[in-house]
C-alpha cells in the first residue's frame, strides 16, 4: 500500500468493506486495499444470526410492503428515498451474494426458506445455517475478496483521516508492530461497523468500538441520528459478554415471551424497539432481571438453529424443557457518518457504508434483518 496512492482504501472487513472490495478490485478493477484491526474474517457480521430481508420475487407490491415495513419501524424518522433504494435493490444484490457462493437455507425442494421476524408482515427473510447468516456472508466474501488483487493489510488500526485541501487523502493507521503509517488513497470507504462495546450490556463483539464515527468526528464530516441505538429485545440474561442473541428468527418460528409469573405481555412480533421497551417495562413493574423465552414448542430446535442450540447448551439450558431468561441488549448503531444515496459524507473523498454510516435507512429504529442488506445494497453504490 505505500507508493502511489491507491484508488480505493476500505476500512473494515464486515459485508461492507467486503462487497465494496470485491466490487472495486474484482469488477472495476480499481486498485484497492483493505485494511482490517483484527483478522479478515473476524468483523461483526460474523457474529449476525440473522438474516437478510429482500422481496426475492421482485413483485413490486411485495417490494412495496418491506418498504411500508422499513418505513413504520424507522418510527416515521426513515428517509424515504434512501428505502426505496434499500428495498428495490436488496432482491439483486442478495442473488449476487448466492453468485459469489453464500448458500441460504432452502427447503427440501431447493427452495429459499423465507422467515418472517418482529415488524415484518410477511416472511421475506434468508437465513443461512439457521442463525448463522453473518457467518455465511463474511465467509463467501472473505473467499471472494481473496480471489481479487486487493491488498489485505490485517491487525492494523485506522486513527485518523488525513485530509488535505478539504478531501480526504488516506488514513493514518497504527500497524502490528505499533508503528505510524500514513496509507494514501483517492477516495477512502468508511465500512468500520458499530458502536456496541460503548455499553456495558451488548450483543456486539470487541471489535464494535465507533472506530470510524470518531474519525469522521475528528476530521469535522457529518454525522446524524448517533442516539438511536438499537436495543435486542432477546439477548440471553447470562454474564457471558458479548451477550449470547436468540435470534429473532425463535419469535418468527412461533417462541413466546412471558413475564416471571409465565403471562404473555407483548405481541413478539411487533418492532424491535417496542417489544424491548415492552421487556424493560415489565422488568421495571416485578423488580426482575430479565423475562423469559419459551421456544418449547418449536420443532426440531437443535437441527433448525444449531449455533443457538450450542450457545445454549453451554449455558447449560435445554431449549426443549426450559424457559430461557432473556432481556434487551445494545445491539445496532442506527446512526453515524451522513451519507447520499450514494454512500458520499460530507468530506469529499470519503465515503461510508454500513453500521458506520447513516444513510437514512433505519431512522429511529432499524427492521429486524435490514442491516446486512443496507451493507450490500450501500457499498455496491459507493
Ligand atoms: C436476529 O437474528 O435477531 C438479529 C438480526 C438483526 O439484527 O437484524
Amino acid at each position: 500500500m505505500s507508493g502511489a496512492p491507491l484508488d480505493l482504501l476500505v476500512l473494515g472487513s464486515g459485508v461492507a468493506g467486503l462487497s465494496a472490495a470485491v466490487r472495486a478490485a474484482g469488477v472495476h478493477g480499481l486498485r484497492t486495499g483493505v485494511v482490517t484491526k483484527g483478522g479478515l474474517a473476524l468483523a461483526t457480521t460474523r457474529w449476525a444470526q440473522g438474516g437478510v430481508a429482500a422481496a426475492l420475487s421482485g413483485d413490486p407490491e411485495e417490494i412495496d410492503l418491506h418498504l411500508a415495513d422499513t418505513l413504520a419501524a424507522g418510527a416515521g424518522l426513515c428517509d424515504v428515498d434512501a428505502v426505496r433504494v434499500l428495498v428495490d435493490e436488496g432482491p439483486r444484490r442478495v442473488e449476487e451474494l448466492i453468485a459469489l457462493g453464500a448458500e441460504f437455507d432452502r427447503d427440501e425442494r431447493g427452495d429459499l426458506e423465507l422467515a418472517r421476524e418482529g415488524g415484518h408482515s410477511v416472511p421475506r427473510i434468508v437465513h443461512a445455517g439457521g442463525a448463522a447468516t453473518g457467518a455465511e456472508i463474511e465467509r463467501a466474501l472473505v473467499a471472494a475478496v481473496e480471489l481479487t488483487a486487493a491488498v489485505v493489510r490485517e491487525h492494523t488500526f485506522a486513527v485518523d483521516l488525513v485530509v488535505e485541501d478539504g478531501r480526504c487523502a488516506g488514513v493514518r493507521v497504527v500497524g502490528p508492530s505499533g508503528s505510524v503509517e500514513e496509507l494514501r488513497a483517492r477516495h477512502v470507504l468508511l465500512a468500520t461497523g458499530g458502536a456496541g462495546q460503548l455499553f456495558a450490556v451488548t450483543t456486539n463483539p470487541r471489535v464494535a468500538t465507533g472506530d470510524g464515527v470518531a474519525m469522521a468526528l475528528r476530521a469535522g464530516v457529518a454525522v446524524a441520528d448517533l442516539e438511536f441505538f438499537q436495543f435486542h429485545p432477546t439477548a440471553l440474561h447470562h454474564p457471558l459478554m458479548p451477550r449470547p442473541l436468540l435470534s429473532e428468527a425463535l419469535r418468527g418460528h412461533g417462541a413466546v415471551l412471558r413475564d416471571l409469573d409465565g403471562e404473555r405481555f407483548i405481541d413478539e412480533l411487533l418492532p424491535r424497539d417496542v417489544v424491548s421497551r415492552a421487556i424493560l417495562a415489565r422488568m421495571g413493574e416485578t423488580g426482575a432481571q430479565h423475562v423469559w423465552l419459551d421456544a418449547t414448542g418449536l420443532d426440531h430446535f437443535a437441527e433448525r438453529f444449531p449455533t443457538i442450540a450450542a450457545d445454549l447448551s453451554a449455558a447449560g439450558l435445554d431449549p426443549t424443557a426450559d424457559w430461557l431468561p432473556v432481556a434487551p441488549a445494545a445491539h445496532h448503531q442506527c446512526g453515524g457518518v451522513v451519507t447520499d444515496l450514494h454512500g458520499a459524507s460530507s468530506l469529499p473523498g470519503l465515503w461510508a457504508a454500513g453500521e458506520t454510516s447513516c444513510s437514512g435507512v433505519h431512522g429511529a429504529n432499524r427492521l429486524a434483518s435490514n442491516s446486512l442488506l443496507e451493507g450490500v445494497v450501500f457499498a455496491h453504490r459507493a
